[in-house]
């Protein structure tokens, strides 16, 4: 059997662990004699299943009480219209960092229905820090932040202060490290990096912003209908939620979010601890805003048609190594290395040594 170590931004790498346990689970799931797949959701084994995957998004993310947890679908994506379609219906208006692409994206969404406000921006210099924010709205409904920007490698290692409900996307980097809960109104990530695969979305409200919800909405793209159904208005993403769970017991297996932290920390300041000495390859992003997930990198090739060449040449040298997926991001270019909760640190290391073996013979 082939495994590579796999650097991609998502879909990622799922702990080997439990691949392996859905593989000896697939035609027969606890005595069913049926797959996960092939099950209906209102039996009473995929009951089991999607409320255990709750209980343990509980447990994990230490969610208080007052929070309803939700598996919906549609990706982060559709929770850039439906946040604002449910909730930025007080004022109508809300508050946004920009911060990169994921964060215009959940701007231009928003400005369908009503006032984007942009709070701070690092566009000036190409999304490579978190700005300050400046301007806030006391009437804002809520304000939206990207926690981790996966494409520009930019993280919140502080949880913003704000008058207002805050909003997050935590995409990228949920589960990656303890996350106060209790500092948002709303969490949502989309499943397909640290959680679990594409196709399911995980979203997280506070039961305080319930009342906020227009009565008229179309049934699927209101939260209430989904609060009120369990997560199951509609036949829900099954087999996904399933592997969630499976990467949730895998994480308290392993010591629960504290534990994957510090083992992230170490991953991350081994990566980052090269790019910052080498004369060959560098960061560029200011090192107190930097993602413990996703690490894009550039060489210091200073013309921009031999850099390119150069970064075509390492993505291609790399993978015949077994380091896939580390080319950049299509619209920034460059390389990137995702070093979400599965890659191990073994991977890591390859990748510091591969860069190392690179560096001496390209410089
Ligand atoms: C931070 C962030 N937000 C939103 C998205 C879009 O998610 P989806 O493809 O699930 O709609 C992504 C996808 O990679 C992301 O990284």
């Amino acid at each position: 059997m082939k495994r590579v170590h796999n650097f991609s931004a998502g879909p990622s790498m799922l702990p080997e662990s439990v691949l392996a346990k859905a593989a000896a689970e697939m035609l027969d799931w606890d005595g069913t004699g049926q797959s996960v797949m092939e099950m209906s959701h209102r039996s009473k084994a995929y009951e089991s299943i999607i409320a255990g995957a709750e209980r343990l998004v509980r447990e994990v993310m230490n969610v208080p009480e007052d929070y309803h947890v939700l598996f919906l679908q549609g990706g982060a994506s559709l929770m850039f219209h439906m946040i604002p379609l449910n909730f930025m219906t007080v004022n109508k208006k809300a508050d946004f960092t920009l911060t990169g692409a994921w964060a215009i994206k959940a701007i231009e969404e928003a400005t369908r229905l009503g006032k984007a406000n942009t709070v701070g921006s690092s566009k000036d210099k190409k999304w490579s820090y978190l700005p300050v924010i400046t301007g806030a709205d006391p009437e804002a409904d809520y304000l939206h932040i990207t926690y981790n920007n996966t494409i520009e490698g930019t993280q919140y290692h502080k949880i913003p202060d704000t008058k207002v409900p805050l909003i997050a996307d935590i995409s990228s980097g949920i589960l990656s490290e303890p996350l106060d809960i209790s500092k948002f109104a709303l969490v949502y990530a989309g499943a397909q990096k640290n959680l679990g695969p594409a196709g399911v979305t995980l979203v997280i409200i506070k039961k305080d912003l319930m009342p906020r919800i227009p009565a008229n909405l179309p049934a699927m793209l209101s939260f209430q209908t989904h609060v009120d159904n369990g997560s199951m208005f509609n036949t829900p993403p099954c087999y996904a939620i399933y592997i969630v769970k499976l990467v949730l017991e895998w994480i308290q297996e392993t010591g629960g979010t504290k534990a994957l932290f510090a083992a992230n920390q170490k991953k991350a300041e081994l990566l980052y601890g090269y790019l910052d000495q080498s004369k060959f390859f560098c960061s560029p992003v200011e090192s107190a805003d930097r993602s413990l997930m996703n690490v894009p990198f550039l060489t210091r090739v200073a013309d921009p048609e031999v850099a390119e060449a150069v970064n075509k040449k390492f993505v291609k040298e790399a993978e015949a190594t077994g380091l896939v997926n580390l080319a950049g991001h299509r619209s920034v270019g460059g390389m990137r290395a995702s070093i979400y909760n599965a890659m191990p640190i073994a991977g890591v290391e390859k990748l510091v040594a591969f860069l190392k073996e690179f560096e001496t013979k390209n410089n």
